[in-house]
């Protein structure tokens, strides 16, 4: 049972995201200092063992399972000292800032410099954790902010291929679409439309399960669109302070 319960629940986004951080953990030495910004549930916490870990999040989506943060507070202003961190992880958390800049020139100021950061983020992906869900970001809009906020740039990329974009609205169309007659067309014509809407729904549910396989054998990205981007982004050696707004770049 659990297999087929791994198969329906497996997210190939996930794993994506899970390959990106142990690429990043590995590279950070031991007893470096971490912040997880937005760390909700720490899913990744455990690949910090090494280091000395801390996390920050407002806690104030109902219902999560949140595991405990060092610092319960809102991103734009974080309760520590300038430039105390060497590594920062901060994954699916920038859709839900109203003011991403003032976030990113915060996780500027409390980097040290020359550390490295983590982002992940969708440019396609249905509301969530609702209100505090507000934008997403096309790799354009990424990258002037990054740099807006003191950041060079040393990667951005697609976090999975198109495969899993494909996996993921399959996956809503046979969550989403209806099986009752009356939503689906008025009329007589709405019973006969359920038997296919009923076939879509199955093939979506059986299709999505396929793609999310094939995402983890081939990155494909000679089409479509990703549905998140992937950072890693650097506090320039030099850069003591986030610049100022509107002043020029490092
Ligand atoms: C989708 S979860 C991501 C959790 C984790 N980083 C991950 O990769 O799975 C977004 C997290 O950001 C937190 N968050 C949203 N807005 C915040 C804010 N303004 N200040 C601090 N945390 C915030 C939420 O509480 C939530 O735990």
């Amino acid at each position: 049972m659990s297999f087929f319960r791994n198969l329906l629940t497996f997210n190939s986004s996930r794993y994506r995201l899970q390959q990106e951080n142990e690429a990043f953990a590995a590279k950070i030495p031991d007893g470096a200092l971490v912040l997880d910004a937005g760390a909700g549930e720490a899913p990744y916490r455990y690949l910090y063992q090494h280091t000395r870990y801390e996390s920050a999040d407002f806690e104030q989506v109902s219902q999560k399972a949140y595991a405990p943060s060092t610092y319960v507070c809102d991103l734009k202003d974080i309760p520590v000292e300038d430039c105390r961190f060497d590594f920062i992880v901060f994954t699916q958390v920038m859709e839900h800032l109203p003011e991403p800049g003032t976030v990113l020139a915060e996780l500027n100021r409390v980097l040290k410099p020359g550390g490295k950061m983590l982002y992940s983020g969708p440019l396609f992906f249905e509301e969530h954790e609702q209100p505090y869900d507000f934008y997403r970001y096309t790799q354009y809009a990424l990258r002037h902010l990054f740099e807006q906020g003191g950041f060079d740039v040393e990667r951005l990329d697609w976090l999975e291929g198109y495969f899993g974009t494909v996996a993921y609205q399959l996956g809503g169309m046979a969550r989403n679409l209806p099986l009752r007659p009356a939503d689906i067309t008025p009329g007589f014509a709405g019973y006969l439309l359920v038997p296919i809407f009923l076939f879509l729904k199955l093939g979506a549910a059986g299709c999505s399960v396929l793609f999310h396989r094939l995402e983890t054998r081939l990155k494909f990205q000679r089409g479509g669109y990703p549905k998140n981007y992937v950072a890693i982004l650097s506090k320039p050696a030099g850069m003591q302070q986030p610049r100022e707004r509107g002043a020029p770049a490092l």
